[in-house]
């Protein structure tokens, strides 16, 4: 079987590699990995790639940053010619980003099958570019890898044949297992022992100038009880230039690589993040989650894990920080199947594919 995984942005690339690991001698699997360039600097892309273990791209688009349609546009017509030539019986697709609606629909539309990995997840906003591309993705995908009960349920409201759902748990997670002992060695002398971790990088939260220098405003009344460390997207960081913000005592950092970041993680008090991939980590880790968004499409996340939605209101972010140093933050469990062997259980499907799938479906 002639396989293609497409990926192209941060959060893909801790979902490949455990599937691209879990298939490597496999029988008769032949695997092509693409990038197709959305995310291209070294600390966004090849640098996890290293960590990762993952290895060169066969194919780069080398597609780049633009609008919404002419990143998605890019894509498609970068990818179209690959396709066509090289012919996969299979494509995989991973997370919720331009890469992966780009690329399901080029493939759709030549009749070529698709394994969506983290299908089924839903935050019911429409407002987010990701929740478009999670609808559009899941209608068209044929094999569909969720990582918990919710995503089933909601492919299924959608009507979404029972038979094309695999609840196959947490591929990110997976990583995160491998990589976590080489984590929690790896120390940063200039940090203090106790901070809040804060990632910020959704439109909603950063491309608009007050509301970021609201969020900016709160970052910094937390700082005064708890150092924040900020490595910051470099989104966010051309937004606070932009407007003529200041991140004032706030310890900003370069976007970090995937195991200084997953080391930061386990031993921070707390994170403050509008990230979707990092209520799982943390609440997998058992360290406190404010999420600044109104909404998840990771609900597992708030009603199992350590995870509390403070939106953007900075009453509630107070509340719920000192909730996390008066020692009375909310405990988690980790859901199930977020075990370490997603990744395996994705492969077992596949090889025994297309036979028993395609007849099922
Ligand atoms: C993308 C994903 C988002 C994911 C995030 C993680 C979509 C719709 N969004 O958002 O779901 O959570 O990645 O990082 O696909 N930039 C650089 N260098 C890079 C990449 C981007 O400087 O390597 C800057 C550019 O100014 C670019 C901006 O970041 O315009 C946004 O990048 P883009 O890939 O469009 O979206 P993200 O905000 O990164």
């Amino acid at each position: 079987m002639k396989l293609f995984h497409i990926v192209g942005a941060r959060p893909n690339f801790m979902k490949v590699a455990p599937v691209l690991n879990a298939l490597k001698g496999r029988e008769n699997v032949v695997q092509t990995l693409v990038h197709t360039g959305q995310h291209y600097d070294v600390n966004m892309s090849d640098v996890f790639f290293q960590q990762l273990g993952i290895p060169a791209p066969d194919v780069n688009l080398a597609v780049g940053s633009g609008t919404h349609a002419k990143q998605t546009a890019e894509i498609m017509i970068r990818l179209e010619p690959v396709v066509l030539e090289r012919q996969p019986d299979l494509v995989l697709v991973y997370g919720d980003v331009n890469s992966t609606v780009a690329t399901v629909l080029v493939c759709a539309k030549l009749g070529v099958q698709v394994g969506h990995v983290e299908a089924g997840l839903r935050s019911f906003d429409r407002t987010m570019p990701e929740e478009i591309n999670r609808l559009v993705t899941d209608q068209l995908a044929d094999l569909l890898f969720t990582p918990s009960e919710d995503g089933d349920e909601n492919l299924r409201r959608e009507g979404i044949p029972a038979e094309k759902i695999f609840r196959v748990g947490n591929v990110m997670i997976d990583s995160l297992v491998r990589l976590l002992p080489l984590a929690r060695k790896t120390g940063r002398d200039d940090l203090p022992e106790r901070y809040a971790l804060v990632t910020l990088h959704r439109p909603a939260n950063v491309d608009d100038s007050a509301t970021l220098k609201g969020i900016l405003e709160s970052l910094l009344e937390v700082n005064r009880d708890l150092a924040v460390v900020f490595p910051a997207h470099p989104r966010t960081r051309k937004r606070i230039d932009d407007f003529g913000l200041s991140a004032g005592q706030l310890r900003v950092l370069d976007p970090l690589p995937y195991v200084d970041f997953l080391g930061l993680q386990s031993r921070a008090t707390v994170v403050i993040t509008d990230s979707g991939g990092i209520q799982e980590e943390t609440t997998y880790l058992g360290v406190p989650c404010l999420t600044v968004r109104e909404n998840t499409e990771r609900p597992i996340t708030v009603s199992m894990g350590t995870n509390v939605l403070v939106g953007r209101d900075p009453e509630k972010l107070r509340t719920e920080l000192s909730r996390v140093l008066s020692g009375k933050a909310k405990k988690g469990t980790v859901p199930p199947l977020w075990d370490g062997h997603a990744g395996e259980r994705i492969a077992d499907i596949l090889v025994g594919w297309p036979p028993r799938v395609k007849a099922a479906i």
